[in-house]
């Protein structure tokens, strides 16, 4: 399944809010559609955001609009993936925001291979592995940064298992990393969030491995309940990694300045269509964690595994 492909100058995206009940392409003509799109999770994943911020630049290029005001817009539609900060700038930078779109959707798709072929040189035969939220080909052009080093173990003929964290609140580990892990035939289950410390505690996970929104000076932000994951995996000596490609770095600032996003509390008080708590619960509703070096073993990149910085 594609994530976004380009179509008479068109971006069509992949309505991950669907997924995996329902795959439904949604069009976007306007870099606003684009915009709409990541607010509401129709994109996600920092590599995607990312690209479809790109594709947005090109689609206000066909447009005829002022490209350093819709950058200021496109910027503001999601603050804590540094991919997309990082996509609009260098789309600003170039002579055609489309030609410069079409690399970075082709780069991407190379990156994550790369980080694959790096990654599984820690993997092991018969490893259990845990991810959390989908680090996949769906939060990427294809293949997946995460989920690329467990493709690529795979590949190399590794017996390799998942376990999912279902990533509440929208359960982007349930609905998506699941998926994509049953749409290849790797062997996959689903756990609750507060089951993986029980897991590792059990001795039934062997390494973890997450994605990242962005990496800075001190850490790593990735989704919402990755520090409790990081946390459970230093008591019980499971090796943690983070899989980034280097435009999800950010080393000039501190990981603590990083604006994490704060998003809607119906997300936490539904589950599904379901309320799960009583009216007028108030709700606080982080996106994102900082995971702090000392509790992460390496940074899978393209470039070789990294120490955190
Ligand atoms: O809110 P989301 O779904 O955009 O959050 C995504 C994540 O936290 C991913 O783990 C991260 O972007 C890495 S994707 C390769």
């Amino acid at each position: 399944m594609k994530t976004m492909y380009w179509q008479d100058n068109h971006l069509f995206l992949v309505d991950q809010t669907q997924l995996p009940d329902k795959t439904v392409y949604v069009e976007c003509k306007t870099y606003q559609n684009v915009i709409h799109a990541i607010k509401t999770l129709m994109v996600r994943g920092a590599p995607a955001i990312g690209v479809a911020a790109a594709f947005a630049m090109a689609l206000a290029e066909l447009n005829g609009e002022n490209l350093k005001k819709v950058a200021d817009e496109i910027k503001a539609s999601r603050p804590t993936a540094v991919n997309l900060f990082w996509a609009v700038d260098r789309v600003l930078k170039a002579d055609s925001a489309l030609d410069e779109a079409f690399k970075m959707y082709e780069e991407d798709i190379n990156t994550n291979q790369a980080i694959g072929r790096v990654g599984a040189k820690v993997i092991e035969d018969g490893d259990t592995i845990l991810t959390h939220c989908n680090a996949g080909a769906l939060a990427c052009v294809d293949y997946g940064t995460a989920l690329g080093v467990i493709r690529a173990a795979v590949d190399e003929g590794k017996n390799i298992r998942v376990v999912c964290d279902e990533t509440r609140p929208v359960c982007q580990g349930a609905r998506l990393s699941v998926f994509e892990m049953q749409d290849e035939g790797i062997p996959v289950k689903l756990i609750v969030d507060s089951a993986a410390g029980r897991l590792m505690q059990e001795g039934k996970i062997n390494k973890v491995i997450i994605g990242a929104d962005r990496v800075a000076c001190g850490g790593v932000a990735n989704k919402i309940g990755s520090l409790m994951v990081a946390l459970a995996a230093k008591r019980f000596k499971v090796p943690f990694y983070v899989a980034a490609p280097k435009s999800t770095f950010d080393e000039e600032i501190s990981i603590y300045d990083v604006e994490i996003e704060e998003r809607d509390p119906l997300e936490v008080l539904y589950y599904g269509k379901c309320r799960v708590a009583p009216e007028g619960t108030k709700v606080e509703n982080p996106a994102f964690d900082i995971v702090p070096s000392d509790l992460i073993t390496g940074i899978i990149t393209e470039d070789g595994i990294l120490l955190p910085i």
